[in-house]
């Protein structure tokens, strides 16, 4: 399909889906979003993608929604819409990894776009921010419950009520970030990193980022037990007697997905 806002990129496994509005710092529209969520949708359904990388350029990430677009809107639009809502909602139901390579700004909507990835890789260059307090609004698309749990109580108020932004070094220090490399070999590391994911189980991938997640939604005794039974009908599949099996000969394994 062809995209406006957005350059997607197959790379033997892994998709590649670039944000691509370069004039206005990758600011998020709702065409960009719709775009997002069309291109996850269709590497999700594609069998032959087993891993998505999505990046912006080394200048943003990107700059949060479009203020442009936002400027003007009145209440009973905004609620009426559910703006960016259901985009937002489509974007955490991609089943399969998503990894967020991040240069530059990552600010408002794009912090929150980036916290939807299962993890973040950033360049020394990155900036996180959610300064929406200086618009008037808030964050509209998980950031003061996902930055908040990710980072806690303490920075999450910190950006959210003072605006500032969080440099690489410090967002990877407060676990906001998963690593931290030099610009210059951002895609290099989030693509090795993403080939490494697309060797694993399918079954296997779906079920580690099913679980983990379910420690944001549930009591940790349920979360604890969902896990457990995921561990146990994982042994259902010719890939762990293929994972196991390969271990003790001593050779890489070869999954089917099966
Ligand atoms: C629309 C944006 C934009 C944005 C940048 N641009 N951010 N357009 N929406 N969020 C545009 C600028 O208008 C400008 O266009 C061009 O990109 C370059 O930006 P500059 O400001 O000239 O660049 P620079 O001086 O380098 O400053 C970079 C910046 C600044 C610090 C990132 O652009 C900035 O503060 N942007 C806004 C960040 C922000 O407030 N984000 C939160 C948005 S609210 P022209 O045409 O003039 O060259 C949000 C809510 C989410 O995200 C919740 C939704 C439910």
């Amino acid at each position: 399909m062809a995209y406006k806002t957005i350059v997607v990129e197959l790379d033997d496994h892994v998709a590649v889906i670039k944000l691509n509005r370069p004039d206005a710092l990758n600011a998020l529209s709702t065409a960009m979003l719709r775009e997002i969520v069309q291109a996850l949708r269709e590497a999700d359904d594609n069998e032959k993608v087993r891993c998505i990388v999505l990046t912006g350029s080394e200048k943003a990430f990107a700059a949060g929604a479009d203020i442009g677009e936002m400027a003007e809107m009145s209440f009973a639009e905004v609620f009426g819409s559910d703006l960016y809502g259901p985009e937002a909602q489509a974007i955490v139901r991609c089943r399969k990894p998503v990894i967020a390579a991040v240069s530059g700004y990552a600010l408002g909507g794009g912090c929150e776009l980036a916290l939807m990835c299962d993890f973040i890789i950033a360049s020394e260059s990155a900036k996180f921010g959610q300064p929406e307090v200086n618009l008037g609004i808030i964050a509209g698309m998980g950031g003061t419950q996902r930055l908040t749990r990710a980072v806690g109580k303490a920075k999450a108020m910190d950006m959210h009520l003072t605006g500032r932004f969080m440099d690489a070094a410090e967002a990877e220090r407060a676990g906001l970030v998963a690593r931290v490399v030099p610009a210059k070999k951002l895609m290099d590391e989030a693509m090795a990193a993403a080939h490494k994911i697309a060797e694993k189980s399918q079954l296997a991938l779906l079920a580690a980022k099913e679980s983990v997640n379910r420690a944001f939604e549930t009591p940790q005794a349920e979360g604890i037990l969902h896990e457990r039974r995921l561990f146990q009908s994982l042994f259902a599949t010719e890939d762990q007697s293929e994972g196991m099996q390969a271990f003790l000969d001593k050779r890489e394994a070869q999954f089917r997905d099966r």
